[in-house]
């Protein structure tokens, strides 16, 4: 598959997509969300693919934002399909994928990028990273989940003095905030991201996946995350990975995992 504003590749299980827009700090446009899209829909059926990792191109930015240019001239029922189209295509398909993702913050993350390592589950920035969801400077809020994913990850006290400031903060907040599970140098970031990510691969794939739908369960309204967690748990049972990995701890050995 070849695509215009976005690089993805594969080495040993581990699928890093590359935003590929540095000439504009990697914005994300239409064209930009509907690659994800296509490429995290066939990273589900591709059974090569057992992690993945999201990343910018170049040295300064991870993702500057929505393309402001696609949307200045918007309508208010434009504005709300360019939000709800941005849920269904991306935000709400990396949340609830059942592979997990690592965002590699290796610059701005700012609107609709930091959004978008926010519905990634795990997030490591490089030292340089700055965040934030400045939409408000532009007479607008965070329209793809950032009201509310920001608020679930530092609270709402943090989460509203971020959006309504609109100003960025640093790698090291963002860690003290728990905004970002990890930072590290630049040249070091994706090497950081693909220990988490290989670790993550040796694990049950079917576990992972039911940790992911229980975890996720947490946040969806009318639903009670601990009967999620009860039916996901009992699920396991029935995996070969269960029986792998209960097997392989009675005879002392390494699993090998299949996660059927
Ligand atoms: N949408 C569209 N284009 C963007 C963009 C965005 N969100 N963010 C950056 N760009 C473009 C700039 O327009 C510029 O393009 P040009 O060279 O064709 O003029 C290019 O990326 C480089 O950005 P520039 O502003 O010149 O870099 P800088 O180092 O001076 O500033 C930022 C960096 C991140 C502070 C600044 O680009 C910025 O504030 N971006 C918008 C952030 C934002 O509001 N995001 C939320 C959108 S909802």
């Amino acid at each position: 598959m070849t695509y215009e504003n976005i690089l993805a590749t594969t080495e040993n299980g581990v699928l890093t997509i590359t935003i590929n827009r540095p000439d504009k700090l990697n914005a994300l446009n239409k064209k930009t969300i509907g690659e994800l899209n296509t490429a995290l829909s066939l990273a589900v059926t591709d059974d090569s693919v057992k992690a993945i990792l999201l990343t910018g191109a170049g040295q300064k930015a991870f993702v500057a934002g929505a393309d402001i240019s696609e949307f200045a001239n918007y309508s208010v029922e434009q504005g709300k399909a360019l939000s709800a189209d941005g849920h269904i295509q991306l935000f709400d398909l990396l949340q609830n994928l059942t592979k997990p993702v690592i965002a590699a913050i290796n610059g701005f993350a700012l609107g609709g990028g930091l959004e978008l390592a926010m519905a990634c589950h795990i997030r490591v920035a490089s030292d340089n990273a700055k965040m934030g969801l400045p939409e408000v400077s532009l007479g607008v809020i965070p329209g793809y989940g950032g009201t509310q994913r920001l608020t679930q990850l530092v609270g709402k006290g943090k989460a509203l003095e971020m959006i309504m400031t609109a100003d960025m903060i640093t790698a090291d907040d963002a860690l003290n905030w728990g905004l970002i599970n990890h930072i590290t140098t630049q040249e070091n970031l994706l090497v950081k991201c693909n220990e988490i990510a290989n670790k993550i691969i040796s694990r049950s794939p079917s576990a992972i996946a039911s940790a992911i739908r229980s975890v996720n369960a947490n946040f969806k309204d009318g639903v009670n995350g601990f009967e999620v967690e009860i039916e996901e748990f009992g699920k396991c049972f029935a995996t070969e990975d269960f029986k792998e990995g209960t097997t392989a701890f009675l005879e002392k050995r390494k699993p090998a995992f299949t996660g059927k």
